[in-house]
């Protein structure tokens, strides 16, 4: 692809579509900032703009064929088979293991109950997309490297910096390539976030707000109800919501961070503020289930709301009311055995005296990032939906809509596809360079996280962020 320099007066002049477009600033030395890079018109989700993969389809073996493992990841080699082909699965739910065996014709030698069985056999493909639950990441992962196979790693990597330290060992030792899912750097509107930064737009970046708002709901299905909701089966929120946050947030800084402060706790869903009459299950009689925004009934059986997560072979009300009545998705919300926190807030200083505050707020009506940056020479606004661009001496503003680039594309907004199209480009030229979002970055922000949580369980105190060690 033909490399083009690009500075702010071409950055501002491709944004295109202010409603009232800026006269261009005065040009300044962070304005001529340029970022080596090539047009910001290359930004569009990846399917679209993909260049044919050059050489073989990379073969990959998915561990664990649920949401992420079916619904984002094998989804790329349904859609372009010559770059991707599924070869193996290890899923201990028959339908989702027969629907993976069956859409990609993987033979029954190579259809396992569980990941151990995987990795029993001499290596028969290139790579294994882990998208096991967070306590099942280690394993495979460690049995894989081992094996001399290539890793595309759901995060969180591990649930131990020391466990993700072996990780890292190992794939050095290997010289293998393995991707972190840090899906949104490969997603449009954080790209042109990113973009946007790098061409000087708002100078040089002093400062960062950044709030990620999860909703009500959200937080009710997978961190109260679901598979996040216990620190020590899967992770801290910090590390299995934010860990996508504080990688933003050093991808865009693009500087280390040193110190963190962090507070938080889980204030609603706990027992002591269930309602009276609440029973244990939506369906066990509750009196308030009616009035409740979390009656199961209503977002699982009438709004048909996120049941990729339900065991659900087939979908209709007799199947979802059982797993209501049995599974961990019909219980009272403030009777589960969840203890991630519902809000945190954490102060990230980094290199140069640069800071970073960042909010996670489980209970919003809304979700969407909002991310505030603010510069030497203006400030950005962005809401997951348009970025704002204002520049500071003029006042003027460009706005750039990130929805027309997001649209139709994969989950993450284009993220989940772009880092694929990446990883297999990776694993095929075996040059790790064409992944942002390697296990060698990505060490870092999971530290941001584990520092943070530590630092919250002692009540705020300062902790340092050292990668060493
Ligand atoms: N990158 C992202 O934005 C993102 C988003 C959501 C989830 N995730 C991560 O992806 C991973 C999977 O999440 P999900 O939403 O797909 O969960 P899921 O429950 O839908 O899928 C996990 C699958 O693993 C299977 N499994 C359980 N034990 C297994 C074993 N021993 N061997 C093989 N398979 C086994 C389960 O049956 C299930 O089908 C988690 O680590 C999660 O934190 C990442």
């Amino acid at each position: 692809m033909e490399k083009k320099q690009w500075n702010r007066r071409d950055l501002l002049k491709s944004l295109g579509v202010a409603a009232a477009a800026a006269p261009l600033a005065a040009s300044s030395p962070a304005n001529e900032m340029s970022a080596g890079r090539s047009s910001i018109q290359d930004l569009s989700p990846y399917p679209e703009k993909r260049d044919r993969k050059p050489g073989e389809t990379i073969k990959a073996i998915v561990v664990g064929a649920g949401s992420r493992g079916w619904g984002a990841y094998s989804s790329y080699g349904l859609k372009y088979p010559d770059e991707l082909q599924v070869v193996g699965v290890a899923e201990p739910i028959p339908y989702r293991r027969e629907r993976m065996s069956k859409a990609f014709n993987i033979p029954e030698k190579h259809q396992f109950t569980t990941w151990e069985h995987v990795f029993e056999l001499p290596k028969f493909a290139d790579a294994i997309i882990i998208t096991t639950p967070d306590d099942l990441h280690y394993g495979p992962a460690m049995a894989g490297l081992e094996l001399g196979y290539d890793l595309l790693l759901e995060k969180v990597i591990a649930q131990t910096w020391e466990e993700c330290n072996d990780i890292l060992r190992l794939t050095e030792k290997k010289g293998a390539i393995v991707a972190v899912c840090h899906v949104l750097r490969y997603n449009p509107y954080f790209r042109k976030m990113k973009e946007v930064i790098e061409a000087g737009a708002i100078g040089e970046v002093v400062s960062v707000q950044h709030l990620e708002p999860v909703e009500r709901i959200h937080m009710s299905h997978s961190f109260v109800r679901g598979n996040w909701r216990n620190s020590k089966k899967s992770n801290p929120m910090i590390l299995s919501k934010s860990c996508h946050d504080t990688d933003i947030l050093r991808w865009l800084i693009n500087k280390p961070s040193h110190k963190v402060s962090s507070f938080g706790s889980l204030s609603l869903f706990r027992e002591a503020m269930a309602p009276e009459g609440s029973t244990d299950r939506c369906t066990g009689g509750c009196a308030v289930e009616k009035d409740c925004p979390y009656s199961a009934i209503r977002l699982y059986k009438e709004q048909r709301g996120w049941l990729q997560h339900l065991n659900l072979e087939e979908v209709n009300d007799e199947t979802i009311l059982r797993e209501l009545k049995d599974g961990p998705y019909g219980r009272c919300v403030y009777r589960c055995d969840n203890d991630v926190v519902d809000h945190q807030v954490s102060n990230f200083e980094f290199e140069e005296g640069i800071t970073a505050a960042f909010s996670m707020e489980a209970l919003t009506h809304y979700g969407g990032r909002r991310t505030r940056i603010f510069g030497t020479e203006g400030d950005l606004f962005g809401d997951e939906k348009t970025l704002t661009i204002t520049n500071a001496i003029t006042g003027k503003q460009d706005v750039w809509d990130a929805r027309k680039a997001m649209k139709g594309s994969s989950g993450h907004g284009g993220g989940d596809h772009g880092l694929v199209h990446d990883f297999v480009r990776a694993v095929d030229k075996k040059d790790a360079s064409l992944l942002t979002s390697t296990i060698q970055v990505s060490m870092e922000s999971h530290l941001m996280g584990f520092q943070a949580e530590a630092s919250r369980l002692e009540g705020g105190k300062v902790m340092e962020i050292k990668l060493q060690g």
